[in-house]
């Protein structure tokens, strides 16, 4: 694998692999007081970000530090892009500058293809790209963060439904989540208001409803977004507070759950708004977990970018000897 841009496109072999090595590392590093492996020592990670990020960022960076990778952390108000620079520009001068693995987020769809494009080498040589959001796009390492929440809340996902609600339009996490979910065997559901469902989603697993409360009571998993302001140009729906009555996951709605479906949303969260305090803190809710895989499956993305290997041992329990000298070096 030289570049993760989308989820399309992926097997669900590939992405089952990467759900495993995510796993591994969770159970390699668990209980550990000193979390650094020397799998990736002397390799450069720099993720440059052109949109805000909490959780993303973060995770990555510290994805690469725990395998000993050098991560540089570039944003795009601190950068020359602030002078003026093209991104094609900044991205050639990543890869001059020795960058192995270039993370990028960016608000125009289709960017992380770009720098990928721009970077390439003859050979096949040039930096891998990792896409970290692009526009309303894909968020790939998002999709398999949240599938691999809902493998260990919810065992098998074969035939497990999932509904997804809320901004959908706008949302690069609803779109790669639904084709991953989907390729993983799940039933997806995508609820939102007529106005905020994008055209072309449907089959192949999916399906679109404008009515929550007639599905709440079928699903698994739910998981509320965002609404994506920043995206939007207005009049997608009459208020805040209709938008929350009518999709909000409010205590009441809470209730019609199946007892062990859980609540999950990738953050970050407006309280009050798509979300509830009791639904966002609830023991069904998933919202922490998200982020601590977030971290593990980054590790197996640049692990499988930069180490190259095809799979890490597919025993939990039993570390390979290169896993085990790994930890023990
Ligand atoms: C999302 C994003 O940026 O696409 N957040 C995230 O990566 N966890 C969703 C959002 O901004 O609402």
């Amino acid at each position: 694998m030289k570049h993760l841009l989308a989820i399309e496109g992926l097997t669900r072999d590939e992405a089952t692999a990467l759900l495993d090595d995510a796993a591994h590392f969770s159970h390699l590093l668990a209980g550990r007081v000193v979390r650094k492996l020397p799998t990736l020592r002397g390799r450069t990670v720099v993720t440059l970000f052109y949109e805000n990020s909490t959780r993303t960022r973060v995770s990555f960076e510290i994805a690469g530090k725990w395998m000993s990778a050098d991560v540089i952390n570039v944003s795009a108000s601190s950068s020359s892009t602030a002078k003026g620079e093209s991104l094609r520009d900044t991205a050639l001068t990543l890869r001059a500058a020795g960058a192995d693995v270039i993370v990028v987020r960016h608000p125009a769809s289709g960017a992380a293809q770009r720098i990928a494009q721009w970077t390439a080498e003859p050979g096949g040589g040039g930096p891998s790209v990792v896409n970290a959001g692009d526009g309303t796009h894909e968020h790939p390492t998002q999709a398999l963060l949240d599938a691999l929440t809902l493998r260990e809340r919810l065992g098998a996902l074969e035939g497990k439904r999932v509904g997804i609600v809320g901004d959908l339009l706008h949302s690069r996490v609803a779109r790669s989540g639904a084709r991953l979910f989907a390729l993983l065997g799940m039933e997806v559901v995508l609820v939102a208001p007529p106005t905020l469902i994008p055209a072309g989603f449907e089959g192949g697993g999916i399906r679109v409803s404008s009515r929550l409360d007639d599905e709440l009571g079928g699903l698994d998993a739910v998981m509320a977004l965002r609404l994506q302001a920043e995206r939007m140009n207005g009049g997608f729906f009459p208020s805040l507070r209709e938008y929350s009555t009518l999709y909000g996951l409010s205590p009441k709605r809470l209730d019609q759950l199946k007892e062990e479906a859980v609540v999950m949303h990738p953050g970050p969260m407006n309280r009050g708004v798509e979300i509830s305090d009791a639904a966002a803190d609830s023991e069904r809710s998933t919202v922490l977990q998200q982020v601590r895989n977030g971290v593990h499956v980054r590790m197996a993305v640049l692990y499988r970018l930069l180490a190259g290997a095809p799979s890490l041992p597919a025993s939990e329990a039993v570390p390979s000897p290169a896993a085990k000298e790994a930890v023990h070096q």
